[in-house]
Order: structure tokens, then sequence, then C-alpha cells
């Protein structure tokens, strides 16, 4: 199938593309390289071999170039990545925020009307589930958001809810994902943050390399384990499978999956492995807790392996080696 991927350069995008390559399909990304890098294209032609990947470097939300692009080529499904990502930043930008994730997410759907692609999966987030109680169930009803960034996935998630109501024709697929971390094998792709990150473990990465002196492990007074936040980390290459699976299992009308391997990780955890998988010492201090942040986050994975038979198989031990690998040779690049 002929797949556009928006925001495939990206680093999961990179991924899913990788993915969707290796599975025979061709890629048609569409990327205005604002949180990515052009190189990353002949990276993935490097891992796969292939080189079926068209590349528009252009906005998502122009709608007068998207309709371009989708008269120029026979797009047979869509997977919407793009999207701007910074919790801190949607705080603090808004409208930048509501206006790009919405619109998109608009604009492909449109596309899909108008060009009748039935094929659409949609990047969200276990965010949507605001303070609900892990396991977090695709049923429940969605919890309070504490951002626009998380806002924005639940407006497009009910506007792709809505739309699938109305053309009950469309096969939609909703992702909710869980924390993904790792890189790819090869160390050729991953995830680079531009200027200091706000997530775990690409923080833990420039700690490791002495490019920030140390992490601050934000509250180890909460009700978990060993008092620190728990998540479910999930390795992108695992995760990008997931992409594969849910478009070739598409079926009519909307279904929503999580993303995630169903097990948290603590704070504690995931700095004590890395130290141990990857023999690099992580300094930290325990500082207040960071507003917003809950205690503990794992998803219920039990529909998509019912329903599509996937499931994360890398382990916490596959993460941080792949991110440090990563992080590692990009410095040495
Ligand atoms: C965050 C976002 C979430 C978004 C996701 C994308 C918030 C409140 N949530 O999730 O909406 O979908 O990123 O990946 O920002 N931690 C530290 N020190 C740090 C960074 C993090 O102790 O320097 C802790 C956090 O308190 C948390 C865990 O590490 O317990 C994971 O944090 P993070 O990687 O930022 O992800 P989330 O907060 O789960």
């Amino acid at each position: 199938m002929n797949i556009l991927v928006s925001g495939g350069v990206g680093f999961i995008g990179s991924h899913v593309v990788t993915e969707l390559l290796n599975a025979g399909h061709n890629a048609i990304i569409v990327d205005d390289l604002s949180n990515s890098e052009i190189t990353t294209i002949d990276r993935i032609k490097q891992i796969t071999g292939k080189s079926n990947i068209l590349f528009y470097q252009e906005d998502v939300t122009n709608e007068a170039t998207m309709k371009d692009i989708f008269s120029k080529n026979q797009i047979d499904g869509i997977i919407h990545l793009a999207g701007y990502k910074s919790v801190g930043e949607s705080v603090s930008k808004p409208l930048l925020y509501y206006q790009n994730n919405i619109l998109a997410t608009i604009i492909l759907a449109k596309m899909c009307l108008e060009f009748n692609v039935a094929n659409f999966v949609f990047s969200s987030s276990a965010t949507v589930y605001g303070d609900k109680l892990s396991p977090l169930r695709e049923d429940m009803v969605l919890g309070s958001t504490t951002n626009p960034y998380g806002e924005s996935k639940v407006i497009s998630e009910k506007i792709l809810s809505d739309l699938v109501d109305a053309h009950p024709s469309l096969k939609v697929s909703i992702l909710r994902y869980f924390n993904p971390v790792g890189a790819h094998s090869s160390g050729l792709i991953g995830e680079k943050p531009k200027g200091i990150p706000n997530n775990l473990m690409p923080y833990i990465t420039m700690v490791a390399s002495g490019q920030l002196d140390q992490l601050k492990i934000f509250g180890d007074d909460y009700d978990t384990v060993d008092g620190s936040g728990v998540r479910d980390y999930i390795h992108v290459v695992d995760l990008a499978k997931g992409h594969l699976v849910a478009l070739e299992g598409l079926k009519q009308g909307l279904s929503i999956y999580n993303l995630g391997t169903g097990r948290g990780t603590s704070v504690f955890e995931l700095v004590e492995t890395f130290q141990r998988v990857n023999q690099v010492g992580i300094p930290y201090q325990i500082v207040e807790r960071r507003p917003g942040d809950i205690a503990t986050c794992y998803a219920d994975t039990s529909k998509i392996k019912n329903e599509l038979g996937w499931e994360a198989k890398l382990s916490i031990e596959d993460m941080v080696r792949d991110s440090w690998r990563f992080f590692a040779k990009q410095e040495s690049d």
C-alpha cells in the first residue's frame, strides 16, 4: 500500500516508516522538519536497503499543498503523527498547539473524504486518560488533561470519532502511546530533542554523557514501589510495529488501542537499569514533584493483543541500551 506518513521524519515517524518499508509498503512522508532532520531519510534507506520513500517538506496544515500531494499520488492510507509535543511549551503557547495539532487532524480527515482514503491511523497519547487509575483501559471515560498538548489529543480523538459517526465506511484507528523510548538497534535513528529535554530518557542520556550535570528526580514520596513516578516505557521499535499491525488490521468504524507494555517502571528502576546495562553513572538529586505529574501510569494491553495479536516484546534493558547507543553514536559521528 502507499501510505502517507505525516511527521514521518521524527522520532516515532522514522521508526514507523522503517517498519512500513520492511513490510513491503511505500511511504509518502509529509514533514516540515520543524523537529527533525533530513539526514534521517537516508538513514532509513540505509537500514531497510529500500528507497521507496517520497518526501515532501511541507506543513500538513497547509490545505492547498495537501490537496496537491493527494492529487498527485495514489494514497491508500494515512498514518498521522505530525504534531507539536512539548507539554511545557503548550502551556505557554496554547494557540500554537491547538491550531497546529487540531488543524492537522482536520485537514487530513478532509483529505480522506475528498480523495476516498478509508484507512487512517492516528497518534494519540495516554495523556488523554488524565488522572484515571492504572491499568488504563480504552473504554474508560477520559480524565481531565492538565495542558493544551494533552487537550489537543483529546479534541483530535473526538473529531475522528465524530467523523466516523458521519462516515461509517471509514476505518480509523487511534493509538494511545504510553512512554516511547529506545532507538533502532542500528543506532542510526532515535530521539534527538532540541535543547534541554523534558522527558526522562533523553534527560538521562544527556546526564550520562556529561552534557548535563545531574538528573532531577521529581519526587520520591509518591505512593509507588519506591516513591518515584511509575510509567509504562515502550521501545519505539515495538511501538512502530504496533502501527503496522493497526494499519493492516484496520476495520470499519473507530478502534482505539493502547500501545504500552502493561508494565510499570519507576524512575529509580529506570536509572538503575541504565547505569547497570550501560556501565555509566547517572548522578541525581531528589527535587519537588513536577506540577501535573501523576504517581502511576501504565496500560492494560489486552485489547490490542486479543483483537490484533500485537504485544510489546522488548525489555527495559533493550530500551536503555538502544537509547544510549543512539546517543553515543550521534556524538561520535
Ligand atoms: C510526558 C507528558 C505527557 C506526554 C509524554 C510524551 C507531562 C506531565 N506529561 O509524560 O503528556 O504524552 O511526556 O512522552 O509532562 N522525571 C523525572 N525527572 C525528569 C523528567 C521526568 O523525575 O527530568 C519523571 C517524571 O516525574 C515521571 C517520569 O520521570 O514520573 C516520566 O516523565 P516523562 O518522561 O516527562 O513522561 P510523562 O510525564 O509520563
